[in-house]
């Protein structure tokens, strides 16, 4: 193992939903270790916003990429391997929903199904001749602590998430002697505007705000960064001997 197992540096890595919260906060952090970062969004105007002063601009090139289209997924991998071989993919994109089944319609099932689920397939899908090719790749895919245990008010949300966790692991058997790892991230409860936008869904979001912080066991949201290096962590050589697993960043959530 290198002397730091956490540096990225000649490594090449794809992000999306980048123009935000998580994936804005795992650019920069992979573009500081030495990445070269590919960061896509399905908003180019804010993720071009978003990076443009970063003080490791030189690492970080952005391209529109709408997870829920096969043209525009297709079209962004080919732009980025024709210029040179990816080894990390990071599935981050998602979307959210609030609501019990009888509240969720079929069409917003069906467009959960379509970015969470079908974004994590067509961008892994996309690179898999790539990484099988070269024997060596690196995807980290975003599910959440509703990919694990049911939530209330989640139904299609967890439905996706869950899916998530279970492509995973799968995946991760799958290629395993490939030398090509797939590991998940289970966030808790991460203050991202995501997460704002949830709690603006409900009649009095101040207090929902208020009771989502408490029910923490550390009594307080997460940050992006604090995903940012758990996503770092999996994507690097630090994690040489980890595949198939569900790393939780969840403020003490799972502990009981
Ligand atoms: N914030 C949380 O509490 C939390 C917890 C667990 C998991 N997550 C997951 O983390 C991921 C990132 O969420 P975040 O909290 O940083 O949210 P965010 O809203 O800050 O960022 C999400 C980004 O994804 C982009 N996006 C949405 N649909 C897209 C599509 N079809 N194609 C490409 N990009 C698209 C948005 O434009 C946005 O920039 C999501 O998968 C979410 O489910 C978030």
């Amino acid at each position: 193992m290198s002397k730091n197992p956490f540096n990225l540096e000649n490594k090449t890595a794809i992000i999306t939903g980048g123009a935000s919260g998580i994936g804005a906060a795992t650019t920069e952090l992979f573009a500081s270790v030495g990445a070269k970062v590919y960061v896509s969004d399905i908003d180019l105007d804010a993720c071009q916003l978003r990076h443009r002063n970063s003080a490791f601009a030189d690492n970080i090139s952005v391209h529109h990429c709408d997870v829920a289209d096969n043209n525009s997924v297709n079209t962004f991998v080919s732009a980025v391997l024709s210029e040179g071989p990816v080894d990390i993919l990071f599935n981050n994109a998602g979307a959210g929903l609030v609501g019990t089944l009888p509240q969720t319609s079929e069409e917003d099932f069906d467009r959960l199904y379509n970015v969470n689920v079908k974004g994590v397939y067509r961008l892994s899908n996309a690179l898999m001749p790539h990484f099988l090719e070269r024997k060596s790749g690196n995807i980290v895919n975003m599910a959440s602590i509703c990919g694990v245990i049911g939530v209330p008010d989640r139904a299609a949300y967890c439905m996706s998430k869950f899916a998530i966790v279970g492509m995973t692991k799968a995946m991760a058997l799958d290629h395993a002697r490939d030398n090509i790892r797939i590991n998940c991230i289970c966030p808790g409860r991460i203050a991202t505007p995501f997460m704002l936008a949830r709690i603006n869904e409900y009649p009095d979001p101040e207090a929902i705000r208020a009771d989502m912080d408490a029910s923490q066991p550390v009594g307080r949201m997460g940050e992006p960064e604090e995903v940012a290096t758990v996503a770092l962590y999996l994507a690097s050589e630090a994690s040489s001997f980890v595949t198939g697993a569900c790393e939780s960043v969840d403020g003490g959530w799972f502990a009981g």
